[in-house]
């Protein structure tokens, strides 16, 4: 589909990639582009029409797509990660919050919004998924989770609408410089350019991004990951865990062979 001319809607377009995504929609030429955040007033991006949206309020949700029914371009970019262990931490908290938001929100607007993109000619979806959707880590464990069930929600929903023309894309990254990845002290990608990514393969009609080597190297790597993913991943943690070295408050540690 072509962006210019398009209408979008953004989720979490108040900070981080949400800002990159929405930017770079206007700049594509996007004719409207509905700037979804929890505040209001943090929307500050010029260009852009304000929305409230939690993403975890169906209500709302319903309210919302009623009142932007010419969307056309869905990005479900909103986000948590709390860096939460299955087996240690506290209570089941994190883990509900994470899947409240990055697996029952994202399904949540994918299900308000299908009909919408339907009358609007089909249009497209794009998930903002990870580079722990294809594997498991105890640093993020919890997340990572939620990321692949909302993986597994995403080749789901581009099945079920494929009859309705909506193209829906998956993207996986590794870290982007955002407040999200503010911890890890590693290289660590643009949110300019993931967005870029991301509306390149939107016009091109492709259904996948993997915005990054790393991201690109799981995901290669998935058919062998007991042998080549999970290995080096257990050897940081059992070091984190026995205090060899400093446990970093990210998934900041090898992933397989790069
Ligand atoms: N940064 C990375 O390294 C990285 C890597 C791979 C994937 N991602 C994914 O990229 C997406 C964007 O993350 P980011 O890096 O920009 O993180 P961020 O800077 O922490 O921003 C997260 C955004 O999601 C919004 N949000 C959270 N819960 C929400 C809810 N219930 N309803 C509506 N909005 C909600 C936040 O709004 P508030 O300001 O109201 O909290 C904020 O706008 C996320 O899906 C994240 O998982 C990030």
């Amino acid at each position: 589909m072509k962006i210019d001319g398009s209408v979008a809607l953004v989720t979490g377009a108040n900070r981080g990639l949400g800002v990159a995504y929405a930017r770079e929609l206007v700049r594509r030429g996007a004719a409207r582009v509905y700037g979804a955040a929890r505040d209001l007033a943090a929307v500050t991006e010029p260009g852009l029409s304000p929305v409230a949206l939690d993403i975890t309020d169906p209500d709302r949700v319903a309210q919302v797509a009623k009142d932007c029914g010419d969307v056309s371009l869905l990005v479900n970019n909103a986000g948590v990660l709390t860096y939460s262990t299955f087996t240690g931490a506290p209570t089941l908290d994190a883990a509900r919050l994470e899947m409240e938001t990055n697996y029952f929100g994202t399904l949540s607007m994918c299900r308000a919004f299908a009909p919408v993109l339907a009358a609007n000619g089909g249009g497209a979806i794009v998930n903002m998924l990870s580079v722990s959707s294809f594997y498991t880590n105890p640093f993020d464990a919890s997340y990572g989770a939620s990321k692949a069930a909302a993986w597994s929600l995403t080749n789901g929903v581009r099945l079920e609408l494929h009859h309705q023309g909506t193209l829906v894309v998956a993207v996986h990254a590794s870290f982007i410089d955002t407040d999200m990845a503010a911890l890890a002290t590693v290289p660590k990608d643009s949110p300019g350019s993931v967005a870029r990514q991301v509306f390149d393969a939107v016009e091109a009609g492709q259904i996948e991004v993997l915005a990054d080597e790393r991201t690109r190297t799981v995901k290669a790597d998935l058919s062998r990951d007991q042998e080549l993913i999970y290995p080096p991943v257990q050897e940081f943690w059992d070091a984190a865990v026995s205090g060899q070295q400093d446990r970093p408050h990210t998934s900041d540690q090898p992933q397989g062979r790069s």
